[in-house]
C-alpha cells in the first residue's frame, strides 16, 4: 500500500515522497524576475522535505501576469534566475516544477485584458477585457510553448500548467466567460488542448506534463464536476499525465474545510485512471497519508501549511513514524 512517504514515479520522473509545494504566488518579482526572496522560499522548502516543488503561477507573457509582481518566463533573460532556483533545490533533493500561466481578463495591471469574451471579472480593480482574436490565440498558445521551453532550459523536472482559478484557460472552459460562437465556444478544451500539443512538442518526451483544473465552479450558473471530467478526459488523451485538483476562482471561493478537493480528485483519478495531486487545507499530516492510503490521490499539495512551517514533510515524518532523509545539519533537531 502506498503511504505519504512512499517514492512515486512516472514517465522519468522520480518523486522521493508524495508532498508537494503548493505553486503559491509570492507577488514578489519586478519584471517576472526571481530575486533572493524566491530563491530562499523555494529552497528552503526543498531542505524541509518537499518531494516536488511547484514553483508559483509564472506568467508566459507580460500582459499575462495576474499583478505587475507576478514571476514570468516570457524571455530568455529570466532563465538564469529560474535555473539558481531550480538547481538550489535539487541540490537539496527536491525535483521542481514551474507552473506556467496567462491570467487572461484577471490580469489587474493592464488597461485592457484579453479574455474568450468580453466580459468583466467582478472588482474595482479589474479592466474590462476585450474578445480575443484568432491571431491573439495562435500568440498566446505560442508563448505558452516558448515559457515552458524556457522552464526545460532552466531544469525543470516538469511543467505544470495552470488551467484553473478563473485564469486565461478556465475562461475558456466556463460557460460564464465563454460564449464565443467559434469552435473554441463550441469546443470549451479546444484552446486547452491547443496549449497541451503545442507544449508537448517542446519538453522531453517523457517529462510528465501536469494540469491545474478548477473541479468544480461556485458561482451561480457554474460548471460542475461531470463537465470537468469531460474536459480532462480530452486533456489526458492530448498528454496531460498529472491532474491537479483545485476548484473555484471565477468568483467568491466559499470557506474551504480540510480535504474539501478530495472528493473530486475520487472522480477524476477514478474514472480517467490518472495519477492526481490533490490540494487543500489538508494540513494534517494523518490526513494527507489517509487519502494516499485510500488512493484518493497519488500526491498530496500543502499550501498554507508549508508557508507557516517550510519544514512540513520533516515534522510530519516525524509524526507518522517514517523515515525520510534530514539535512546533516539539521540532524540534531530530529530523532
Ligand atoms: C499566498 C497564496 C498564493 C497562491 N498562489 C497560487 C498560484 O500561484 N497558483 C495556484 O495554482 N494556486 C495558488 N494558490 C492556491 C494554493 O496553491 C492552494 O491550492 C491553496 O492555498 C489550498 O491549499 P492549502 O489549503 O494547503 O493552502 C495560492 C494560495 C496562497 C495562499
Amino acid at each position: 500500500m502506498d503511504t505519504l512517504f512512499s517514492g512515486f514515479s512516472i514517465n522519468d520522473l522520480f518523486l522521493k515522497n508524495r508532498i508537494v509545494m503548493s505553486p503559491m504566488c509570492q507577488y514578489s518579482a519586478r519584471e517576472g524576475m526571481p530575486n533572493e526572496w524566491h530563491k530562499v522560499h523555494y529552497a528552503s522548502r526543498a531542505i524541509g522535505g518537499a518531494g516536488l516543488i511547484t514553483i508559483e503561477m509564472t506568467a508566459v507573457s507580460p500582459e499575462g501576469r495576474s499583478t505587475d509582481k507576478d514571476l514570468g518566463l516570457w524571455s530568455d533573460k529570466h532563465i538564469p534566475k529560474f535555473e539558481e532556483i531550480i538547481s538550489l533545490c535539487k541540490k537539496n533533493g527536491a525535483k521542481v516544477s514551474v507552473q506556467i500561466s496567462h491570467a487572461g481578463r484577471k490580469a489587474q495591471n493592464i488597461n485592457i485584458p484579453i479574455s474568450p469574451s468580453a466580459i468583466k471579472f467582478e472588482g474595482e480593480m479589474y479592466n474590462q477585457p476585450r474578445e480575443l482574436e484568432i491571431d491573439d490565440i495562435k500568440k498566446i498558445i505560442d508563448s505558452y510553448t516558448q515559457t515552458a521551453k524556457r522552464a526545460v532550459l532552466a531544469g525543470a523536472d516538469c511543467i505544470e500548467i495552470h488551467g484553473a482559478h478563473g485564469y486565461l484557460i478556465h475562461q475558456f472552459h466556463s460557460r460564464l466567460t465563454n460564449k464565443r460562437n467559434d469552435k473554441y465556444g463550441v469546443i470549451p478544451w479546444k484552446f486547452g488542448t491547443e496549449v497541451i500539443q503545442s507544449v508537448k512538442n517542446v519538453i522531453p518526451k517523457s517529462m510528465p506534463l501536469i494540469m491545474r483544473i478548477s473541479a468544480i465552479e461556485y458561482a451561480v450558473g457554474g460548471y460542475d464536476i461531470e463537465y470537468v471530467l469531460k474536459i480532462c478526459e480530452h486533456y489526458r488523451n492530448a498528454g496531460i499525465s498529472i491532474f491537479s485538483i483545485s476548484s473555484g476562482g471565477e468568483g467568491p471561493f466559499p470557506t474551504d474545510y480540510p480535504g474539501h478537493h478530495v472528493p473530486f480528485s475520487r472522480v477524476i483519478k477514478g474514472n480517467l485512471r490518472v495519477p492526481t495531486i490533490v490540494a487543500g487545507v489538508i494540513n494534517s499530516p494523518d490526513l494527507a497519508d489517509s487519502i494516499i492510503r485510500n488512493n484518493d490521490a497519488d500526491l498530496i499539495a500543502i499550501g498554507r501549511g508549508m508557508l507557516r512551517n517550510p519544514y512540513w514533510a520533516l515534522d510530519a515524518a516525524e509524526i507518522l513514524n517514517q523515515h525520510i532523509e534530514v539535512p546533516d545539519q539539521y540532524k540534531r533537531a530530529f530523532n
